[in-house]
């Protein structure tokens, strides 16, 4: 028995990726034969294609989640909508990269309880943790099921918050028909392999319409450089690499098969509940 205990790999990449084997070498060719391995066409268009299905304005591609994360939280603070010290909400159930791009930035994690049913954010308790110094909401679409509601967007409103998705796990998924990653002010994705849209590496993408956000953050991924020989901020080497890029246009041209394949596959583990091993039996690890 592989993969923990479970009788079958629970997700085979190697698998996953052999319907796309003839495009991704395809692309990973032209990448080479181009000689242009940092920035160039692949990541102009692929920023484009994924602010296309968003429906945003903006896509800025980044290193991976969580400093896509980071970056928004960091561009905030460049920007002055926001100081080290001030309080950042997020859910108290998710995955520890959220807390960490809240502390990395000098900001206070302030958690929230999951609703019990969903086990994402509940929004009705969130105003209870709003003190003068919150300055944003971190919604964390868990397991693909989107968190977002009129209540939150009404508690942001009120409260001058901003509402920041991390959508590492929903891309593709959508609420009355907008999807994840154009919800809130801002979004951050992660292509890690086992994600829906997953690079043959580490990638990550920030979405959002706030034109200044975007400019900050295309800086911080790339020393703060605002032009040639120009470090307006203090920034980071968080780029997205150009072959993950020539991956990820692949897979994106093929997200809903990709999505579709996914949830056969659940509803056949579903219909087979009782057969499976348990979580516990299985020793679940925390990427999802
Ligand atoms: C909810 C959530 N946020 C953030 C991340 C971070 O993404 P990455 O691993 O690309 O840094 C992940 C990835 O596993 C995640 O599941």
């Amino acid at each position: 028995m592989k993969d923990g205990g479970l009788r079958y790999p629970f997700l085979d990449l190697g698998k996953v990726n052999e319907r796309y084997a003839a495009q991704l070498k395809e692309a990973c060719a032209r990448v080479i034969d181009g000689g242009r391995y940092i920035g160039g066409d692949e990541v102009e268009r692929f920023e484009s294609e994924l602010a296309a299905y968003c429906g945003v304005r903006h896509t800025v591609g980044v290193s991976n989640g969580l400093d896509a994360l980071r970056l928004i939280l960091r561009g905030y603070i460049e920007m002055g909508v926001m100081s080290p010290g001030d309080e950042v909400i997020y859910p108290a159930n998710t995955y520890i990269a959220t807390v960490l791009a809240i502390t990395h930035n000098g900001l206070v994690p302030v958690p929230v309880e999951p609703d019990r049913v969903t086990m994402n954010l509940d929004s009705r308790l969130i105003e209870r943790s709003v003190t003068s110094r919150t300055k944003a909401v971190v919604t964390v679409h868990l397991y693909g099921r989107p968190c977002y509601d009129a209540v939150m967007r009404d508690i942001a409103e009120r409260h001058g918050l901003k509402v920041i998705e991390d959508n590492a796990q929903a891309i593709g998924a959508s609420v009355d028909g907008r999807v994840t990653g154009s919800l809130g002010d801002a979004a951050a994705f992660s292509f890690y392999p086992t994600k829906n849209l997953g690079a043959l590496g580490d990638g990550g993408a920030v979405t959002t319409d706030d034109d200044e956000l975007a400019s900050v953050v295309a800086a911080l991924r790339n020393y703060g450089m605002t032009a040639r020989d120009m470090n307006r901020y203090a920034g980071f080497n968080c780029r997205l690499d150009t072959i993950q890029t020539a991956m990820l246009l692949v897979k994106l041209g093929r997200l809903r098969e990709e999505i579709d394949r996914r949830r056969e596959l659940a509803a056949i583990y579903d219909s087979m509940r009782n057969d499976m091993v348990t979580p516990a039996d299985a020793s679940c690890h925390g990427h999802v």
